[in-house]
């Protein structure tokens, strides 16, 4: 069959390990909405396995439904196991037998963000291509669009967890946490358990992809510094809201309280975090939707960072598999076999080792000297405090919050002094959190 441009169509055959939500709006995607004259590649679904047979798979034919995994493997035509599962061991298991078996792979589980080697090692050695657009970023293709900068990167940052995104928004309007959670629960934005979310697990794996992608490098989701977001409070967000940065035009602007992930060059070694920060109003991180995911990528080409932005999750993110499949379909017909060597060795900083800003939150009672003392135990671990603020007065003996914003530290250093402020028996409920500028 020719195209209208002349060109020769592509015919693939795939099989899909997975029929929840991802699977569904994949087959759906594919029947209803997916365009092959203009990719070039018709796509052919062979197989539809899931595992529990019990349950109603509405929307599915009978015939290419199976409950037997195997079957993914087994067709000759098939030339791609697209898996979409929620278990990630399962995952890497189907991703070596795929390849093994001569199948490419496209997933949009985080799946290389806890076996990169052994992925990257079976892709080598089967000479097959891998695809995993899907796992970071719904169907905004962020790592799509990290491969294309042809600048070296230094910083890669963003709002990659919709579920901590949602609740720091709501906390924003005023709501607690636990209302702010409760809400992303009904809104089937946070799971019934929500610590993946909300302890940073899942930003951790999202970033530790990215920084694979942004540096060839093998990295894993546990050498991402990880801090939860259910340690902030209302007090915090009025807090940061009254903590002003004036920016290089002199207009000043509050701090909002954001879950950020960022992947950072200091000094040749890379600086991995998932963590709550204070960034100023002003940055375009501050603009994201409360449903949306984005990065922006700092290069050394240009000034100006990129910016990827859209649906973090949901339908979306079938449109990143289908073109991984079609991608990989095109390297196929051509014989071209490049999957990811994640070769370069950078060295991984200790979260202690991360240097950043810091905004320190503390509960002190008023007594005589407490500031002399708090601000003394800075001066003993040599960080330099910017700007200190007390929102309200208080009577001799009762409690009071305080932010203090310090400057370029590392963050052991600041734990350390922290940890003095609180052995000083007045200074209690501390909490602190980095600065993003
Ligand atoms: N939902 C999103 O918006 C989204 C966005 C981007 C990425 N992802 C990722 O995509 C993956 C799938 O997400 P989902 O939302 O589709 O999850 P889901 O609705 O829970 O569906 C998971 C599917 O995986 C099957 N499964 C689980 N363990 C399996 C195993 N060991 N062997 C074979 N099948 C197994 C389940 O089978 P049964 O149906 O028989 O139980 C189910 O069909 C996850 O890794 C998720 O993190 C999801």
């Amino acid at each position: 069959m020719q195209r209208s441009n002349g060109q020769q169509k592509i015919d693939v055959h795939i099989s899909i390990v997975g029929a929840g939500h991802v699977g569904k709006w994949l087959l759906e995607s594919l029947s209803k909405k997916y365009d092959s004259e203009r990719t070039g590649v018709r796509i052919h679904v062979d197989r539809i396995v899931a595992r529990d047979p019990r349950k109603q798979r509405h929307g599915i034919e009978k015939e290419i439904l199976s409950f037997n995994l195997e079957d993914a493997f087994r067709g000759p035509e098939t030339k791609i196991v697209v898996e979409a599962i929620s278990d990630l061991k399962a995952s890497k298991d189907i991703a070596c037998k795929a390849m093994e078996n001569g199948k490419h792979w496209v997933t949009s589980s985080k799946t290389m963000a806890l076996y990169p080697r052994e992925i990257v090692e079976a892709a080598i050695k089967n000479r097959r291509n891998i695809g995993y657009m899907a796992s970071v970023g719904g169907g905004t293709c962020i790592l799509d669009r990290i491969s294309k900068i042809p600048y070296p990167i230094n910083t890669v940052v963003g709002v990659l967890n919709t579920t901590s995104h949602f609740i720091l928004k709501r906390m924003l309007l005023g709501e607690t946490y636990e209302a702010a959670l409760h809400e992303a629960q009904s809104a089937g934005l946070a799971e019934p358990n929500p610590d993946f979310d909300v302890k940073g697990r899942d930003g951790a794996h999202k970033i530790a992809i990215v920084a694979q992608r942004a540096w060839n490098t093998a990295i894993t989701h546990e050498q991402v510094c990880t801090e939860p977001i259910d340690t902030i409070t209302p007090v915090d967000i009025q807090l940061a809201s009254a903590l002003i940065f004036r920016d290089e035009y002199g207009n000043k602007h509050p701090h909002v309280i954001m879950p950020i992930q960022i992947a950072q060059l200091q000094s040749g070694r890379l600086a991995l975090g998932c963590f709550p920060s204070l960034v100023p109003g002003n940055h375009a991180l501050t603009t994201i939707g409360e449903k949306e995911n984005a990065v922006y990528i700092y290069h050394d080409g240009r000034r100006e960072p990129v910016e990827v932005r859209g649906p973090g999750a949901g339908e979306p993110t079938a449109d990143a598999i289908i073109s991984d499949i079609v991608e990989i379909a095109k390297k196929d017909a051509a014989g071209i076999v490049d999957p990811p060597t994640l070769s370069r060795r950078i060295e991984v900083l200790d979260p202690g080792e991360i240097e950043s800003e810091f905004y320190i939150r503390l509960y002190t009672q008023n007594v005589p000297g407490a500031m002399h003392k708090i601000s003394g135990v800075l001066a003993k671990h040599m960080i330099n405090m910017q700007m200190f603020y007390q929102p309200m007065l208080t009577m001799r003996g009762m409690r009071s919050p305080i932010a203090i914003i310090v400057d370029k530290e590392k963050g052991s250093t600041v734990q350390r002094a922290l940890k003095e402020m609180e052995e000083l028996g007045y200074v209690e409920d501390t909490l602190l959190l980095r600065l993003f500028h």
